[in-house]
This record gives structure tokens, C-alpha cells and sequence, in this order.
């Protein structure tokens, strides 16, 4: 794992994305849900659905790549984090966080405002306190089929850079 890179999303790493985040939820998230909100949840991806993310809401996707395996991604649109996920073998190693810097970067240099929100996770909540963010309100989200899941709403405020002075 000693030759992976953080990078900006590939044509065809839609098939690595979504491995990792099927994964990430069968043997991460799984540990905070019930069983049927695992199956719905894992049973809604498909690797056209980033593509058609990235055609239709501008979402921008960053990657770790590990020789050509995805280790995990990230998707933003301005001023939200909407996907994160480590697949678990590659979590638990300080890799997530360097990957949420990256992509982090990238979008507060597209975003106007100095906020950033994301729709946490219970799994990810404390991960996200240790990039800065706070807990803003519980939440229900619905997927397509009405099943409800518990999240978070969280954000980040980022400080504005201190003026020059000469
Ligand atoms: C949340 C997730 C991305 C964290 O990934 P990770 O590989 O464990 O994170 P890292 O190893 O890079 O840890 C980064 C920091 O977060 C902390 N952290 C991560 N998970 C934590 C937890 N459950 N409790 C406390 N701290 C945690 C680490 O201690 C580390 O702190 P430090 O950098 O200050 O030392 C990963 O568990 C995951 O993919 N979860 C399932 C997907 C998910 O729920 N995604 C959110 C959708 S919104």
C-alpha cells in the first residue's frame, strides 16, 4: 500500500467507487444499522450512478488509488460533502483523513461561502468531529423505497484567511 495516490477521479474508477462503497457499508456501517437498512442501502449502488452524479449535479470525486485499486473516495459539490467512504481494508490508517483533506481542498477552493455541511453517518460521526465539524441537528434520511435512516446533520466554518499586512 506503500504506492498509493490521492487524485482526482479517472474515467472507469466508477467501478472501483463503487466496490469500495458497497463494501464500506456491508462491513463498516453495517455495525450501526439493522440488517434491512444494510441491504437497501448496499443494494442501491451501481457504478453509473457517480457518472450520472458527475453529469447531473456537478459532483466532483477524489480517490485513493492503490495501484489501481480504490481504496476509498470522496464526492463534493460546492459547500457539501456528499459521499466518504474507506473500503475496510483500507481504513483505520490515517488514509481517510488524508483523503478528506484533498478533496476538502479542492472544494472550499470552488465553494463561495465558508461552510461546508455533510449528512453524517452515525459510523462517521466521530471521524468528522476530527476534521472540525459539528453536529448541527439528528436527522431521518429516506431512501427511494421509504426506508429511514438515522444521520447527522454536520458542519464545518472555516475562518476567513488573516489580511496581509505589510
Ligand atoms: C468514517 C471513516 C471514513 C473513517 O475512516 P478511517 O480510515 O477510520 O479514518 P482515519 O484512520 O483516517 O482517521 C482519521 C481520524 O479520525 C479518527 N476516527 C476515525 N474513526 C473514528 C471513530 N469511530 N471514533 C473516534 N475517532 C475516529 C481517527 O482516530 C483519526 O484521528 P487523528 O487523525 O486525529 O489521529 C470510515 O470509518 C468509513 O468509511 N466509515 C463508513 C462510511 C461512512 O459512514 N461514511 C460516511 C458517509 S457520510
Amino acid at each position: 500500500m506503500s504506492n498509493y495516490i490521492i487524485r482526482r477521479y479517472q474515467p472507469g474508477d466508477e467501478v472501483g467507487i463503487a466496490e469500495a462503497h458497497r463494501e464500506s457499508i456491508r462491513r463498516i456501517v453495517a455495525k450501526d444499522y439493522a440488517p434491512q437498512q444494510i441491504d437497501v442501502w448496499a443494494g442501491r449502488i451501481a457504478p453509473e450512478k457517480y457518472v450520472d452524479s458527475m453529469q447531473t449535479k456537478g459532483e466532483t470525486f477524489w480517490v485513493l488509488d492503490d495501484n489501481g485499486t480504490i481504496g476509498g473516495f470522496a464526492g463534493w459539490v460546492p459547500g457539501c460533502m456528499y459521499g466518504f467512504y474507506m473500503h475496510p481494508d483500507y481504513a483505520g490508517k490515517g488514509l481517510a483523513r488524508r483523503l478528506f483533506e484533498a478533496a476538502e481542498k479542492d472544494m472550499m477552493e470552488h465553494t463561495p461561502s465558508n461552510t461546508c455541511d455533510i449528512d453524517a453517518t452515525i459510523t462517521a460521526r466521530p471521524f468528522y468531529e476530527r476534521m472540525g465539524f459539528e453536529v448541527v441537528e439528528q436527522a431521518k434520511h429516506t431512501f427511494g423505497n421509504g426506508t429511514v435512516i438515522d444521520i447527522f446533520k454536520m458542519r464545518k466554518t472555516y475562518q476567513p484567511e488573516p489580511e496581509q499586512t505589510k
